[in-house]
């Protein structure tokens, strides 16, 4: 164990409070923004457009495989059926048996699998081009800073080291009128120091799209295409 006076044992799910979260909400307002945890209506889909805008223009439409951790009710999945993009395997992993099962109701023939991906050495196989963590690093409830910034480094680190391509995540913004102190609001400067010492230099940071975050989508290596 860590003799940081901020750390989390390796052991410990803090996290956990978040699904129950979720849960909670899902149990009262169903497969909507309110039901996945967002309370504003306006600009709620758009996130999932950003987040599938990791897969570059120029590899678009070339065979690919997306690993959504978090996925909730697999909105994602939602948005490529709609969109048509049968050349990306989808595969949806939550905690929560029952945001899996409404992913499942919606999707039967789907890919999901229910548990803690840090228990689940099986999502990795067959390895994916894409992780995304959609709305599961913007919380962090009881969670210090600190707690929270090594929990989300814990699994971006579980990610990188076993995607091919590129990960999207997403963090509330600092450079807001307002915060609160159950978001995790991250300043770029920090989030840079974090994916420059621990990840690689080749990121962008997505601001464009309206909302109080931002998304990130770290890349193994340099996107020259
Ligand atoms: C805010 S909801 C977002 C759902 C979906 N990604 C979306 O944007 O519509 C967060 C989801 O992540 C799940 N979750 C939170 N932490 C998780 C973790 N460490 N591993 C797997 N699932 C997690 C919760 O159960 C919940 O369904």
């Amino acid at each position: 164990m860590s003799s940081e006076p901020n750390s989390i044992s390796p052991d410990a799910r803090p996290y956990h409070g978040l699904v129950q979260m979720v849960e909670a909400l899902h149990a009262e307002h169903g497969d909507t923004h309110r039901g996945l945890g967002y309370p504003r209506a306006e600009g709620f889909d758009v996130r999932y457009r950003v987040y599938l805008d990791v897969i570059r223009a120029a590899v678009r439409g070339t065979p690919c495989s997306v690993l959504d951790i978090g996925c909730g009710t697999a909105r994602l999945l939602d948005l490529i059926k709609s969109l048509g993009r049968t050349e990306i395997a989808y595969r949806g992993v939550d905690l929560s048996p029952q945001l899996i099962s409404a992913a499942q109701e919606k999707h039967p023939e789907a890919d999901f699998v229910c548990g803690d991906p840090f228990d689940l050495g099986e999502i990795w196989s067959p390895q994916p081009d894409y992780v995304v963590f959609g709305g599961i690093f913007t919380c962090r409830l009881e969670m210090t800073v600190e707690q929270m910034t090594e929990y989300m480094l814990r699994l971006l680190q579980l990610a990188f080291k076993n995607c091919r391509r590129a990960i999207a995540f997403n963090v509330m913004s600092h450079h807001v009128d307002w915060q609160r102190d159950d978001l995790f609001h991250v300043p770029f400067d920090r989030m840079a120091e974090i994916l420059n010492a621990n990840f690689s230099r080749h990121y962008v940071f997505r601001a464009d799209y309206g909302l109080y975050e931002y998304t990130v989508y770290l890349y193994r290596s340099p996107v020259t295409e």
